[in-house]
């Protein structure tokens, strides 16, 4: 009242009230004050460092829910630095050993007594043709004994086995199929790109459909021919961003019915 030379409050034998001036000083006071504090929490904020989650992924699952997974893990903790990078599954292993990154997805499942793996989905094959293949005449679905005669192509394994092209071989053996002439070359975009070109077919995850460049794709008739996608990470790691990235991946699979089974680690959950 003294700094302001204006009365604030009509002070009565028992009470006080504010004046007029008074409630306009006490609104503009409160405003100035949640400003200040919101000042002081971003200026903390951009000063500090974020901390940093790194995931790291095999190529193979970048077409599936990936991106989606993404970004609702950077919406739900913008706290954190979310950070990806391609990596084999057996990089992985080391990179969550050595704390490189926090969390792997990859298709071949791992045993190591301080990682767990969870199987999230198993992603149906597709067979990828060149538009002039015999097979875009069919509307039956595919048996993989009728690409005995094909070239697949797939990817080349970057490091230790195993790898997805492992799993395709393992398709052809476990039927007593003989194997067909396999090519190994770049990732399974760049096998997609030669099988455009004429160069043979491929077996890809149905994932792989969104690529529209001068393929098509024919579903197999065997629908135990999939591919998992494997959620790795530290045995004793109990981040909540593990908790809510699950939460993410099992919401996003409800959303478009795609079926799972639920991991124990949420099972108690509502998500
Ligand atoms: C998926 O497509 O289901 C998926 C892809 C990458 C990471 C996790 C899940």
């Amino acid at each position: 009242e003294e700094e302001i030379d204006t009365k604030l409050f009509h002070r009565k034998s028992r009470s006080i009230e504010l004046t007029e001036a008074g409630v306009f000083f006490y609104k503009h006071a409160k405003n100035i004050l949640q400003i200040s504090e919101e000042a002081k929490l971003m200026t903390r904020r951009i000063g500090s460092p974020k901390k940093e989650f790194k995931l790291g992924f095999v190529g193979s699952t970048l077409f599936g829910y990936l991106t989606q997974i993404i970004c609702g893990i950077r919406l739900a903790h913008p706290e954190f630095k979310i950070l990806i990078e391609e990596m084999g599954t057996p990089t992985q292993i080391d990179a969550l050993k050595s704390g490189i990154i926090e969390v792997g997805f990859g298709r071949m499942p791992i045993e190591d007594p301080t990682i767990t793996n969870i199987v999230l989905r198993r992603e149906p094959l597709v067979v990828a043709t060149p538009l002039n293949h015999p097979f875009c005449q069919r509307e039956t679905p595919i048996k993989l004994s009728e690409l005995i005669e094909e070239t697949i192509i797939l990817s080349r394994v970057k490091d230790r086995s195993p790898s997805y092209s492992s799993l395709i071989i393992d398709a052809f053996k476990q039927r007593r199929l003989p194997l067909p002439a396999m090519r190994e070359e770049g990732d399974l975009q760049f096998a997609l790109g030669l099988v455009a070109a004429g160069e043979g077919i491929s077996i890809v995850p149905t994932s792989y459909q969104k690529i529209k460049f001068n393929v098509i794709y024919h579903p197999l008739e065997d629908p135990t021919l999939a591919a998992a996608i494997i959620m790795n990470f530290r045995k004793d790691d109990h981040s909540p961003l593990i908790e809510s990235l699950l939460k993410i991946i099992y919401g996003l699979y409800e959303k478009d019915g795609i079926y799972y089974e639920k991991s124990t680690l949420l099972a108690g959950s509502s998500a």
